[in-house]
């Protein structure tokens, strides 16, 4: 079978079994999964139990997608993402993504937790982003193009949408949230960052760092999809090393961050 082949077979799956046309695709980074219980589920699938979709490897992982109504808008969300660090390649990474358009969806949001590469930043702080950096050693869209889903040279020039970072913005003062924006760099992990990779990263732009999120926003703009993001920063990158980088902290910054991001992904859902 060819990938847009694999791809239509599990998005017609999953339109017989649920009969429901999502508008938003939400996909929610480990730790950051608060958002579902505003969700009224109307069906829950277990990642195993879909055709094609990438089988996890790893033993109590297994993620869930989500159909149900948030804010008044239907939507699908990844409980769970893969990443290209355990192993998948960048086509079963981004192929959720690609189901997830075929079933109708216009909008991307995307969380993920971060390591603050920014100075100004603290843990526990909410960053809009604006951009990002692809330091992944590959790109998804590698290899014969699938013309059904966009273009071969697709244009990168506003990756994640500025009417929702505006909106996401008003959302957070309204709310008296703190809030930063700034430059994702994402690489494929699952070391974290030499003092001097940290330092790199700074120098070419960024401001916080992570694992995901880049090749899932390659596909989306491929395929024309609005894109909107937030990362969680777990963990500081300072130049004598990195602070707050302990499991538990970086659970509980993620912990006490996401009813926050909860607030702005709805606010900005219900607005559309
Ligand atoms: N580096 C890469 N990925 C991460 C980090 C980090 O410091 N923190 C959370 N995800």
């Amino acid at each position: 079978m060819t990938e847009i082949e694999k791809i239509k077979k599990t998005a017609e799956f999953l339109k017989e079994k649920t009969n429901f046309t999502p508008q938003v695709g939400i996909i929610l980074g480990s730790g950051l999964g608060g958002l579902v219980k505003s969700i009224d589920i109307k069906h829950s699938l277990d990642y195993s139990d879909i055709p094609e979709f990438p089988v996890s490897t790893v033993e109590g992982h297994d993620g869930k997608l989500i159909f149900g109504i948030l804010e008044g808008k239907n939507v699908v969300a990844m409980q769970g993402r893969f990443h290209y660090y355990e192993g998948y390649s960048m086509q079963q990474v981004v192929f959720p993504v690609r189901v997830m358009k075929m079933l109708g969806i216009t909008h991307l949001f995307l969380s993920n937790a971060a390591g603050g590469l920014n100075p100004a930043f603290e843990v526990g702080d909410l960053m809009l982003i604006k951009d990002h950096i692809n330091m992944f050693p590959t790109n998804p869209l590698i290899g014969k193009n699938i013309e059904e889903l966009g273009t071969r040279f697709p244009e990168m020039g506003e990756p994640y949408s500025k009417k929702l970072i505006n909106l996401a913005k008003s959302v957070a003062k309204e709310n008296k949230i703190k809030f930063q924006t700034g430059v994702y760099v994402g690489s494929s992990g699952p070391t974290l960052e030499t003092p001097s990779e940290y330092n790199m990263f700074r120098i070419l732009g960024a401001d916080a760092t992570g694992m995901s999120t880049v090749p899932e926003v390659i596909a989306a703009r491929h395929m024309g999809l609005t894109c909107f993001g937030i990362s969680i920063i777990t963990n500081l990158a300072v130049t004598a090393g990195m602070e707050g980088a302990t499991h538990d902290e970086v659970q509980n910054a993620a912990g006490e961050a996401e009813p926050k991001m909860t607030l702005i992904f709805k606010n900005l859902i219900r607005s559309l």
